[in-house]
C-alpha cells in the first residue's frame, strides 16, 4: 500500500481528552466504532498491553483499509481486529461472551477529512465530483438519488432539520426547478444551485452550500437513525466501570447523546408526584462530563473540524448512593 500521511488523511479531534477519559486498562476490551484513519485507535492500542484487545470498526471500507495498515505498524502485545460495520449492526458482530465486558467504547461521529476531501466520494461542495456522499459505496441510495426523489416539502424539512438552513425553502424550490429540467448529478451543480438560491449577503458569510451538503450527507447516511440505534444498544455491552465516549459535531446529535446519558443516569419513569420510585429502574451509571468537553484554542487553530466538536463521556456501573 502507498505510504499515507495519516495526519493529512484525518487529524483526530480531542485525542488527549478521549484517551484520558477512557481511562484505559492495559488488559481491557476497547471498541472504536468510527476508526476512520485510525488516529484514536492507534493511541488506544499503544496504551493496551498483554491481554488487551481493540476492535476497530467503520462502515467505510476505504477507511478500514488505511487504518488496519496503520494499526499493524504499532508495537503492542495487545490484539486488534477491524470490522466493517455500521452502528445499526452493533453489537450483532460482537462475540456473545464479550457482552457486558466492554471497558471502553468510542464513537467519533460524522465524516473524516479524507471523505470530505476525496473528490470522487462526492461529499465536498468545494470540488466538482459525482453527487454521492455514501460513507459505504455499496449502499444503494446516493445523494443524487435522494435529491432526485425527495418531495419538495421533505427536502425543505431535511434542510431545516439537519442543515439548520434558514433558506431551506428557496433552496428546495430551486433544486426542484432544476431537476425538473435535468437530473442533478454533480456536487458542483448542487453547490451552484444553492449559491443562486440564497440572498447575496449569505454568499459573503462563508460557502452557502455548507449546510445543504451537511443535511444531504446526514440523510443519505441515515446518521440520526444510526446514532439512535447505537445509543439503544450500548448499555447491553458495557462492563461495570466501562466508559463510553462520544464526539459529536452537530447540535442535534449532541442533544441525542446528552438525552441518552440523562436517561441512563435517571431511568426511573415514575410520575413526578410519586413519593417513592415504583418502576424499579436503577441508574445505569453516571455521566462524567457535566458539560461537554470542547477543544482548546490551539487545537482549533490547527484543525478547523475541532471547533464544533463536543465530547461527552458516561461511566456505566453501580452508582454509590450519597
Ligand atoms: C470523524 S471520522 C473518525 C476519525 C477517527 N476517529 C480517526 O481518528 O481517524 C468518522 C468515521 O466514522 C465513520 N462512520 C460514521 N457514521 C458511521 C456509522 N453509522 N457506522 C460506522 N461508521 C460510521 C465514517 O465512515 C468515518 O470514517
Amino acid at each position: 500500500m502507498r505510504s499515507v500521511d495519516y495526519n493529512q488523511w484525518h487529524l483526530p479531534v480531542l485525542l488527549n481528552e478521549v484517551i484520558e477519559h477512557l481511562s484505559i486498562r492495559p488488559d481491557g476490551l476497547y471498541i472504536d466504532l468510527t476508526v476512520g484513519g485510525g488516529g484514536h485507535s492507534a493511541k488506544i492500542l499503544q496504551k493496551l498491553g498483554s491481554g488487551g484487545r481493540l476492535l476497530a470498526a467503520d462502515r467505510d471500507p476505504e477507511a478500514l483499509a488505511v487504518s488496519s495498515e496503520r494499526l499493524k505498524c504499532i508495537e503492542t502485545k495487545a490484539a486488534f481486529d477491524v470490522v466493517e460495520a455500521k452502528f445499526s449492526e452493533f453489537p450483532s458482530w460482537l462475540d456473545q461472551e464479550d457482552y457486558g465486558r466492554v471497558d471502553g467504547l468510542l464513537a467519533d461521529l460524522g465524516v473524516s477529512s479524507y471523505q470530505l476531501d476525496a473528490v470522487e466520494r462526492g461529499f465536498s461542495y468545494l470540488n466538482d465530483g459525482p453527487l454521492d456522499m455514501r460513507m459505504n459505496p455499496s449502499q444503494k441510495e446516493s445523494a443524487a438519488d435522494l435529491i432526485a426523489n425527495l418531495r419538495e416539502s421533505d427536502l425543505i424539512a431535511l434542510l431545516r432539520l439537519y442543515g439548520e438552513e434558514q433558506y431551506a425553502y428557496s433552496i428546495a424550490k430551486s433544486i426542484v426547478a432544476k431537476r425538473d429540467k435535468a437530473p442533478i448529478t454533480t456536487t458542483g451543480e448542487l453547490a451552484d444551485i444553492v449559491a443562486h438560491a440564497v440572498p447575496s449577503h449569505a454568499r459573503r458569510e462563508g460557502n452557502p452550500a455548507r449546510k445543504t451538503f451537511q443535511a444531504v450527507r446526514m440523510a443519505v447516511n441515515h446518521e440520526q437513525e444510526e446514532l439512535s440505534h447505537l445509543l439503544q444498544a450500548l448499555p447491553d455491552v458495557m462492563a461495570p466501570k466501562g466508559r463510553v465516549a462520544i464526539i459529536s459535531f452537530h447540535s442535534l446529535e449532541d442533544r441525542m447523546v446528552k438525552q441518552a446519558m440523562k436517561r441512563w443516569e435517571s431511568p426511573c419513569n415514575c410520575p413526578r408526584d410519586f413519593p417513592v420510585c415504583v418502576c424499579g429502574k436503577k441508574p445505569l451509571g453516571k455521566c462524567i462530563t457535566s458539560k461537554p468537553i470542547i477543544a482548546g484554542e490551539a487545537e482549533c487553530e490547527g484543525n478547523r473540524r475541532a471547533r464544533s466538536a463536543k465530547l461527552r463521556v458516561f461511566e456505566f456501573g453501580e452508582v454509590e448512593e450519597v
